[in-house]
């Protein structure tokens, strides 16, 4: 028996970044849509019992070397381990990952991989979980975790976990450009909070959660979504950012930004055929001002009722 799951990738439309909270997490404010670029997972049960394996292919642009995660710390091993602990389903799992979604990038793959993981456990095993145990056992893994569990856009609050699906965005497609560097979660938001404490300023600049969900459905030329990461990073860093968006702007992107705590940003075209010029004039644009990319990828937004599940 085995089943294939789709692994989507995400962008925060809009990310704020608000109070530190005792455990250590920051309560955030954030608008989520799922992105039909994915990575997939395919999980099987075999003979032994207890027994997993874990294979990942690294579909990455050739010219970037690949340093893979070890099976140990992969949140696709945790995600299993939990499962199992939790349920007490122990058969044999093999799991074999295509993964195109970089990491450190900001669009989630890491967290969208541990949830289809949980997705496959519970079609595989029959325990057909539903709420509040699976969302629970998601934020386990991570805070962005719970969202992956459906596709569509959200509202997200609290450290990720208070989710309000939304229909996304209708009628864009998505550019994604990532420069070469990668950015680690944890060491953007200790940035954050040394940078507010430099500066000693709240950002005041907020919309209401109504505002925020109802931009949604007005162009994006006028939404007033915003990224609380984007002056905290080390000045170089801004600086291949304002390009980037700026870049975006100039191909005719509707709205830019940076996806979660970067490194990925994003633009947002009315027509495949905008997307797809903005692509290559984009890559000659920013080449010639000495910005190298690590990849520039054309998709769109993943529908509220998508299914993730590909086979069974
Ligand atoms: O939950 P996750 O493991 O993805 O988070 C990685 C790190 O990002 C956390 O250890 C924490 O430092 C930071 N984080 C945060 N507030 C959040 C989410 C993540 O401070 N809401």
């Amino acid at each position: 028996m085995h089943c294939i799951i789709k692994s989507p990738a995400k962008i925060n439309l809009h990310l704020r970044v608000l109070d530190k909270r005792p455990d250590g997490y920051h309560n955030l404010e954030s608008i989520f849509a799922a992105l039909d670029f994915s990575d997939t997972l395919k999980a099987e049960l075999t003979p032994v019992k207890g027994a997993f394996e874990l294979n990942v292919d690294y579909n990455f642009p050739q010219s970037t070397p690949v340093r893979p995660i070890s099976v140990e710390k992969n949140l696709i091993t945790k995600a299993v381990d939990l499962f199992k602990k939790k349920t007490g389903f122990n058969e044999g799992i093999k799991i074999h990952l295509e993964k195109k979604i970089p990491i450190g990038s900001g669009l989630g793959g890491g967290s969208s991989n541990a949830a289809s993981a949980l997705l496959a456990m519970n079609l595989l095993s029959s325990a057909n979980l539903g709420l509040p145990e699976l969302p629970e056992m998601a934020l386990v893994l991570g805070s962005d975790v719970p969202f992956f569990l459906k596709g569509g856009a959200a509202y997200v609050s609290g450290r990720g976990e208070s989710i309000e699906y939304i229909a996304p965005p209708s009628g864009s497609w998505v550019l994604l450009i990532k420069p070469p560097f990668s950015v680690n979660t944890a060491a953007a938001f200790a940035n954050l909070d040394a940078y507010r404490q430099k500066i000693m300023q709240p950002n005041d600049h907020a919309p209401s959660k109504k505002a925020l969900i109802n931009a949604l459905l007005d162009d994006p030329g006028n939404w007033p979504y915003y990224n609380d990461f984007l002056p905290v990073f080390p000045k170089r860093q801004i600086a291949v950012y304002k390009e980037i968006l700026k870049s975006l702007k100039e191909a005719g992107a509707s709205f830019a930004g940076l996806s979660g705590s970067g490194s990925c940003c994003f633009g947002l075209f009315p027509s495949e055929k905008d997307v797809k010029d903005a692509r290559i004039s984009i890559k000659t644009t920013l080449l010639a001002s000495k910005i190298h990319l690590y990849f520039c990828e054309c998709t769109f937004f993943l529908a509220e009722n998508a299914n993730l599940v590909l086979e069974l």
